[in-house]
């Protein structure tokens, strides 16, 4: 028994993380497509695809639980994905709520891949607060792959970030919502631009608070109280996702290629 977890390449391993912390007896196998990556300017049908041939690779490797830790993966397939498998699959979608719960300036700025901001599930949770809140969306291209890149701080991030943050910092938006499991990864330099008056809002947390509750529901939490152990693959460059995984996960771990 296992919990799975992938994404369109490493971002995910934001959610990894604190599914790691918060549940520390349950195996956790990780499967970045960072061979496919990014999903974001990709169709719906071809996500679904991606999605589809990765869950089935995570049950047959143990999982009996899967996480989506990719917002763009989640708004354009979950659904078709639950009714294909059954098992217990959970989801990662943009912290709007939280944002619009805290905002003070009625304005909270969202960042996201192109496809999470077209997708009828992302339109609907920005309407759903449109009354009392401005959602203002922008979506930033070349972002994931800055972080699949591992740059995350060279001058080239440092001018996306400033061009995609700034024009929702100009509308007085005073939450950013990391609308993408890889801009976590940013996080020190969205903060440098946006200031000390401005909340950042990444729902990793909150995604492994669900992932416990369901293990609890379902019955399939761990009945052990050895340490986890850690499973990583990645359809990508070999060499790269060792030094990404490294990095990232912030110890030197076994990746293989799936
Ligand atoms: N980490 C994915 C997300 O949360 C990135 C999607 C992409 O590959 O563009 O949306």
């Amino acid at each position: 028994m296992a919990i799975g977890i992938f994404d369109s390449g490493v971002g995910g391993l934001s959610i990894a993380q604190q599914v790691r912390t918060l549940l520390p007896y349950e195996d956790i196998i990780y499967l970045a497509d960072s061979g496919h990556a990014p999903y974001g300017e990709k169709s719906q049908h071809y996500i679904l695809q991606r999605c589809t041939t990765i869950i089935q690779c995570l049950i047959d490797k143990g999982a009996t639980l899967v996480v989506i830790a990719c917002n763009t993966a989640t708004v354009s397939a979950i659904s078709a994905l639950r009714e294909m498998f059954p098992i217990p699959i959970v989801g990662v979608e943009p912290g709007v709520k939280t944002a619009v719960k805290n905002c003070k300036s009625g304005v909270v700025g969202i960042l996201a891949t192109t496809q999470t901001l077209k997708s009828a599930p992302f339109q609907q949770l920005a309407q759903r607060f449109s009354n009392k809140i401005k959602v203002e969306a922008q979506a930033c291209p070349g972002l994931v792959e800055q972080v699949e890149a591992l740059h995350l701080t060279d001058h080239k991030t440092q001018v996306l970030v400033a061009q995609y943050v700034q024009p929702l910092l100009n509308k007085g938006a005073d939450h950013l919502v990391l609308g993408c499991t890889h801009y976590a990864f940013l996080a020190p330099v969205i903060k440098i631009v946006a200031g000390p008056n401005v909340s950042i809002i990444n729902t990793a947390i909150p995604v492994a608070l669900e992932v416990a509750r369901r293990l609890d529901i379902e019955g399939l939490a761990s009945a052990s109280t050895a340490a986890g152990g850690e499973c990583f693959f990645s359809s990508g460059e070999q060499d790269l996702a060792h030094r990404q995984f490294n990095a990232l996960w912030g110890k030197a771990v076994k990746v293989e290629t799936f």
